[in-house]
């Protein structure tokens, strides 16, 4: 162990997006978007906003709790697969926001797994390095990205960052270990294509956009078995007991996602955070956001075990534990 989480922070857009609004845009209705995912709205940038910026303003709240100055991060991880631009990174972006001139800073493109890769990659950095400190960051503005004609889609996602700082710890706390998957085989499922190709040779069949295209109910069925073997698999290896975790922080992608794991994994609901309704599925952010919240209302003690779990575009998934 060794590896803690110093503090916390996260950020949402001020404009908010009713399931009522969405019926003036697409054909659906508010009551199908939240008797089917328990999504009653979700924040999505406004004029000019970027997921850089979204994700500075957490970056800063998460060193402030942590009482870390900028130039103190050696390394910033940010997962996004919505940058304004292609180059640079928004972590660059950030970077240079925050003045963390000591940092290097990259991108990771993992979809809704950005986050915990982000903590996994912390992690390894971490223990070969004990002065490191590292800022881990998950932020999207997919609003951007989303075909809004797409009923099937656009209802479900959800603009936001979030973020924390990483370092040593020589105690017993901290990241015990995590249990990460990828399967490219199957990445027709849930993609978003790039802008189109310049190159005439180089045009990519079947590309209508840089959007997200989903096929839902397949997504529904490999998130819900990948996560909960994922978790299952994490837990059998640490040996930690379902008993003994003090809380789950699941990726928020919707309600049905989220009961169906909580049967599978045999967790009772009230030891898992739920906030989906408010900010629908932020894919990499969705994690920091919600884990920023629980710490906020002060759902998370020292000591206590925490499990994070999540599944994207890729696919990529995986499940991480803390011992906070
Ligand atoms: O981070 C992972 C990201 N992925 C996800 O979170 C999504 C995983 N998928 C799911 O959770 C579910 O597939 C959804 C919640 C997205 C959809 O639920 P579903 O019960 O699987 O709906 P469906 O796609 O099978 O569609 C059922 C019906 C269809 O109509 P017909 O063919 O039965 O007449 C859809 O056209 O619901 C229709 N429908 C809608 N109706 C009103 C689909 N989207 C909408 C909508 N409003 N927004």
């Amino acid at each position: 162990m060794g590896t803690v989480v110093l503090g916390t922070g996260s950020c949402l857009p001020e404009k908010v997006l009713t399931n009522l609004e969405l019926e003036s845009i697409v054909d659906t209705s508010a009551e199908w978007i939240k008797s089917r995912t328990g999504i009653e709205s979700r924040h999505i940038g406004g004029k000019g906003e970027k997921t850089y910026q979204l994700a500075t303003q957490a970056a800063q709240k998460a060193l402030d709790s942590a009482g870390v100055a900028a130039e103190e991060i050696g390394l910033i991880v940010l997962g996004t697969i919505s940058s304004h631009m292609l180059m640079p990174s928004s972590a660059c972006f950030v970077q240079k926001e925050l003045g963390a001139k000591n940092a290097f800073a990259y991108d990771i493109n993992a979809a809704c797994s950005g986050f915990l890769y982000g903590m996994d990659l912390a992690d390894k950095y971490i223990k070969a390095d004990h002065a490191m400190k590292v800022l881990v960051i998950g932020a999207e503005t997919l609003s951007s990205r989303l075909n809004w004609q797409d009923r099937n889609t656009c209802i479900l996602f959800g603009d936001g960052a979030g973020a924390a700082v990483l370092g040593y710890s020589p105690t017993d706390r901290g990241i015990i270990g995590s249990n990460m998957h990828s399967d490219g085989s199957l990445w027709q499922l849930l993609c978003m294509h790039a802008p189109e190709s310049l190159n005439p040779d180089l045009v990519v069949d079947g590309n209508a956009g840089a959007y997200i295209q989903m096929e839902g109910r397949e997504v529904f069925k490999h998130a819900v078995r990948a996560m909960a073997d994922a978790v299952s698999g994490l837990l059998e290896r640490e040996k930690i007991s379902r008993e003994s975790l003090s809380l789950v922080i699941p990726h928020q992608a919707n309600m049905r996602i989220l009961n169906n794991l909580i049967d599978r994994l045999h967790i009772p609901q009230s030891k898992v955070f739920i906030n989906v309704s408010k900010y629908g599925n932020t894919s990499a952010a969705s994690i920091p956001i919600a884990l920023d919240e629980a710490h906020g209302s002060g759902l998370i003690a020292q000591g206590d075990t925490i499990l994070f779990c999540s599944f994207g575009g890729g696919f990529t998934w995986g499940a991480t534990l803390i011992k906070w």
